[in-house]
């Protein structure tokens, strides 16, 4: 058996293209995680503030430690996040070498923390990583695949990716996109291939046309077999490496 003490969490992480269904997926995920990891109740309801309350009991190693934790990239609250956010609202231009080494160095400038929260045995659900990097840069103009992905390489690697996959046709119809750089049709066909070229042993791809509760039955599955299997296997930090 493992030795409770050094059992890490997962890092898993979502991707896909705009409107795919990523975010609801992320956040039902962590919610089912902390709900599994409760100790049994009395048949009454609980509120949802205390369903997000994890047992001290059943968490690993501190008492305030949390089963699950959702994490979202591109991080908007660091001062590089605020940089990448005017840009994204189109408040701000900025060479597109540029903003794509910002969006990598917020990832980077997140790595630290993140690594703490896993080893401190917590599951980290993220929305957007590396894979979003590349796809979105590399759909420009003059942006070379390789020259992508080369800062994030080194990055923490996530355990698995789940790639909500729709068609951009499909995902306008679900109300289409916001007012966002990014968010049209044509940029969002081209992002949905380089994506998929990017695929790796790590992915499990779902047809995110399938409804909330199917897609998350799926997710749940396999998200609890990729935790058991940390939980023995330290993490890497070898992307694309
Ligand atoms: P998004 O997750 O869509 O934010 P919101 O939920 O507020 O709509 O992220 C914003 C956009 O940034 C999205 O179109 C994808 C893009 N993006 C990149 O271009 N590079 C990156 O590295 C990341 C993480 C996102
Ligand atoms: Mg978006």
């Amino acid at each position: 058996p493992t030795d409770t003490s050094t059992r890490r969490g997962a890092f898993i992480v979502f991707e896909g293209c705009d409107r795919a269904g990523k975010s609801t997926q992320a956040a039902k995920l962590v919610e089912y995680l902390q709900n599994r990891h409760k100790q049994p109740l009395k048949n009454d309801e609980t509120s949802i503030a205390s369903n997000l309350k994890v047992s001290e009991t059943m968490t690993n190693n501190s008492n305030d430690s949390e089963v699950a934790r959702l994490w979202k990239f591109p991080d908007r609250t660091t001062l590089i996040g605020k940089m990448i956010d005017a840009y994204l609202k189109k408040t701000k231009d900025l060479d597109d070498h540029v903003v794509h080494l910002l969006f990598s160095a917020n990832r980077w400038e997140c790595m630290n923390v993140i690594k703490n929260i896993l080893m401190s045995g917590t599951t980290l659900v993220v929305d957007r990583y590396a894979y979003s990097g590349a796809a979105f840069s590399a759909a420009k103009k003059d942006l070379d695949i390789n020259w992508c992905k080369s800062p994030d390489i080194g990055l923490l690697t996530p355990d698995i990716v789940f790639f909500m996959d729709l068609e951009p046709e499909e995902a306008v119809k679900r109300g289409g996109y916001g007012k966002e750089r990014y968010e049209n049709l044509e940029f969002q066909k081209k992002v949905r291939k380089v994506f998929l070229d990017l695929k790796d042993s790590s992915w499990k791809i779902l047809d995110a046309r399938q409804t909330i509760p199917e897609l998350h039955q799926q997710i749940i599955e396999t998200a609890e077999e990729v935790i058991k299997k940390c939980e023995s296997i330290p993490f890497s930090e070898n992307l694309w490496k």
